[in-house]
């Protein structure tokens, strides 16, 4: 086995997914609005990530809006066969590229429409439903009645799978009542670990948890323990925070962005990254200094 097969793979929905994926959302421009400062970059990071093997792609149509998905579409339409895409919908953008929930019925069967034209599809694989209570974090609410119709949408044929983003344990209990709920998608890094037993839980479920912000986000991870452990096993700390999380459980499913192909080949590398338990521990620990 090489490359990133030896990152494993997990069942997501009714597929098979390697655990090293990619997302898309550094593919639009600056703040996630308007055009890539190079496309030609932007193409050519998605045909790598293919040609390397990744076959889990996540996106949304609120990336740029709609550029993201237009490249990804320029770029590898016809997909391949084994290649999952998922996106994301509750939200549309300002002229100012401020993010504003969008949960009426008409918005959100809009918005799978809008995927399915600028992805190419006639069928979108996973769609994630983002709760929107709080923008930046779960906080509390029902998210029925938006649920209701796509799991309305989902009988019509226009989405096979249906997951949820930025929800707490109680909305994914909610969430299963109304429809099959394939992977649930909220912040998760070495330094920010609020989801630690959820993770645990859905892991005894069958259900791939899928981190965002893998690498920190919009500021990239730092950390001297992170920057250590990194020059004793002559990788980079990115690398490190990766193959850390493909440590931590087997239903995680990674998909750290980038708009640089030299950043998605060493991301990728960090498949073949094994991590000695006792710097696991180590690394443990960056999480309590970044609470201190
Ligand atoms: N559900 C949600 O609410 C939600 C929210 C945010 C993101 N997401 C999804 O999660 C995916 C991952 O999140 P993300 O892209 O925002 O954050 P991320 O993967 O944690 O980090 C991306 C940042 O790290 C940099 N980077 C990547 N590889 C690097 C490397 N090897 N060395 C140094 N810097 C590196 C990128 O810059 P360069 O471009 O220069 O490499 C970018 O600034 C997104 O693409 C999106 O699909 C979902």
């Amino acid at each position: 086995m090489s490359g990133i097969d030896q990152s494993g793979a997990y069942t997501l929905g009714d597929r098979s997914v390697k655990r090293l994926g990619y997302g898309a959302m550094q593919l639009a421009g600056p703040g996630v609005f308007g055009p890539p400062r190079d496309r030609d970059a932007a193409l050519a990071v998605l045909r790598e990530a293919v040609a390397a093997g990744v076959n889990h792609i996540d996106t949304s149509d609120f990336y740029g809006p709609h550029i993201t998905n237009q490249i990804i579409r320029e770029a590898l339409a016809p997909y391949p066969d084994d290649l999952v895409i998922v996106t994301k919908i509750s939200a549309r953008r300002g002229d100012d590229g401020s993010w504003i929930p969008a949960l009426a019925p008409e918005e959100l069967r809009q918005a799978v429409h809008d995927n399915l034209r600028n992805l190419g599809l006639d069928t979108l694989d996973v769609v994630n439903f983002r709760s929107m209570h709080d923008i930046h974090e779960p906080a509390e609410g029902s998210n029925e009645a938006p649920l209701t119709v796509l799991a309305e949408l989902q009988r019509q044929g226009l989405i096979r799978h249906i997951g949820l983003s930025n929800v707490t344990p109680t909305q994914i209990a909610e969430g299963r009542q109304i429809c099959d709920i394939v992977c649930v998608q909220n912040q998760y890094n070495l330094a920010h670990r609020d989801d630690e037993a959820l993770i645990d839980d859905l892991a005894h479920d069958g259900i791939p948890y899928v981190p965002y912000f893998p690498l920190g986000g919009f500021t990239p991870l730092q950390s001297s323990t992170l920057s250590a452990v990194a020059q004793r096993l002559g990788a980079t700390p990115m690398q490190v925070a990766l193959a850390w999380l493909l440590k931590r459980a087997p239903n995680l499913l990674l998909i750290p962005g980038t708009s640089s192909v030299a950043h998605l080949r060493e991301n990728l590398a960090a498949a073949e990254l094994a991590l000695p338990d006792d710097v696991i521990e180590e690394l443990d620990g960056v999480a309590s200094a970044a609470a201190a």
